[in-house]
């Protein structure tokens, strides 16, 4: 543990996880556009335009504002992230249950995925939930989305549904 917050080393996926700052807004709103659009094919909004849309640009607007945590995976660059973020009822994100639950999101480069990465950035991320005192931890997730698989495999179980999307809440 370093004053900044958190470093990881893992062999195996080689990579080092950190702490998320403030400078890495770009790149966390950059990993924003993967997750709203983790259909393969799917159309992405370029980044500005994501920012531009409340409802997704909500997510990493002021990063980092008063009770947001994020990782930062890197390996000869930042390769993937995952942070929550409150909402309140009045702006309730997708995977919204209450003010005190955050919500979390993630995503990997492409070229990175399916190695281990995300259960490595999810996992610690938990733990690190876990050690803030936080109780809960929500997510949104579309059922056709392999991450869902993810998800259950770490605790998360389906709390609700907005729309065709389920929502999820690990207890920590
Ligand atoms: C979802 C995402 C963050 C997961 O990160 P990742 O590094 O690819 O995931 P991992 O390699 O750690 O795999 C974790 C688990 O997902 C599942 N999984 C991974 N690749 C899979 C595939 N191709 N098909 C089915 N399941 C798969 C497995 O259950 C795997 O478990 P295992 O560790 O027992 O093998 C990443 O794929 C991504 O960025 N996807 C696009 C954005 C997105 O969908 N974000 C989440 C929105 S809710």
């Amino acid at each position: 543990v370093r004053a900044k917050g958190i470093v990881v080393e893992r062999a195996d996926p080689a990579v080092h996880l950190r702490s998320a700052l403030e400078s890495d807004g770009p790149f966390l709103t950059e990993m924003l556009v993967e997750a709203f659009a983790w259909r393969p094919g799917a159309p992405q909004p370029s980044v500005s335009d994501a920012l531009a849309r409340p409802e997704i640009g909500r997510y990493v607007k002021e990063w980092p504002r008063c009770g947001d945590f994020g990782l930062i995976a890197e390996q000869s660059g930042s390769v993937g992230a995952i942070w929550f973020r409150h909402f309140s009822a009045d702006d309730a994100g997708y995977g919204f249950i209450a003010d005190d639950v955050p919500e979390i999101t993630m995503a990997v480069v492409p070229s990175w995925r399916h190695r281990g990465v995300g259960r490595l950035l999810l996992a610690t991320l938990i733990d690190q939930a876990r050690q803030q005192g936080l109780k809960r931890l929500s997510l949104s997730v579309e059922p056709d989305n392999f991450a869902l698989v993810l998800y259950r495999s770490l605790g998360f179980q389906v709390v609700g549904q907005v729309g065709g999307a389920m929502t999820m809440a690990v207890q920590l």
